[in-house]
């Protein structure tokens, strides 16, 4: 099969590096959680040699393409139900600031992203270097039941942000996501205080998550795909 964008990504030497590093810490017998996007791409190319040369693993998709593109390497699939505890996850980002604190949602997965991190041990997040900024600045994707779009605007409003309702390239209308939601993206310019505006935006009542990853830093390995190599941030690969 043929995966629209996978093309672009292919160039991307950074990303292609990370990924494939990120897929290289992946230990036999290992429940993996597995994100959405270009950089994660690599990261199952990767996987379908490392199953060829008798890798064993397992493999919670976090949307229809991550389990489409799993499928046709040859990772078998699981799901929470079956391993509601994940040993590890690799997944990309828009922004990881210097406390790895993260923004997530250009692909607009981040709600089943969200779930599969807080339920691994260990999350892999693999980026080119220009994901990393000193200060978060967004937009925050933001998935929304569609019923509730109007007065979460508002409430975004409220907060001090401007929330726009994302719109499809080759759909007209709303982008609608894997779960049937709408996704609005919240511009708040740059974020002083990430937990505290996760909490708030994931408090307003039709919000399903917010794409701001605050809460799991002390579980998490960037890795920077740099010229000169694959730099590694937060908690060592091995422990
Ligand atoms: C999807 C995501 C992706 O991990 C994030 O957008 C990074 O994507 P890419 O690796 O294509 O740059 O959060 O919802």
């Amino acid at each position: 099969m043929r995966f629209a964008g996978s093309h672009n990504s292919m160039q991307d030497a950074g990303k292609r590096d990370a990924g494939a590093r990120a897929a290289d810490l992946v230990r036999d017998g290992t429940v993996l959680g597995l994100g959405t996007g270009s950089t994660v791409f690599f990261a199952v190319e990767r996987l379908r040699s490392r199953i060829a040369e008798g890798l064993d693993l397992v493999a919670v998709p976090t949307s229809y393409q991550a389990a489409m593109r799993a499928r046709e390497a040859g990772i078998p699939l699981t799901t929470l139900d079956e391993h509601p505890e994940v040993d590890a996850t690799i997944d990309g980002a828009d922004q990881v600031d210097g406390c790895l604190r993260l923004i997530k949602g250009r692909g607009a997965a981040h709600t089943r992203e969200k779930c599969v991190a807080a339920a691994s041990a260990r999350l892999f997040i693999a980026v080119d270097p220009s994901k990393m900024v000193g200060v978060l600045t967004g937009p925050i994707p933001v998935e929304v039941l569609p019923f509730a779009c109007k007065p979460v605007m508002a409430r975004i409003a409220g907060l001090g942000g401007e929330g726009v309702l994302r719109e499809g390239l080759r759909k007209d209308g709303p982008v609608i996501t894997d779960n049937g939601n709408f996704v609005l993206d919240a511009r708040f310019g740059a974020i002083s205080d990430p937990e505290h505006l996760e909490a708030a935006i994931e408090a307003i009542p039709g919000v399903v998550a917010a794409g701001l990853f605050t809460g799991f830093t002390e579980r998490t390995t960037v890795l920077v795909g740099e010229k000169d190599g694959v730099r590694i941030l937060g908690r060592q690969p091995g422990l």
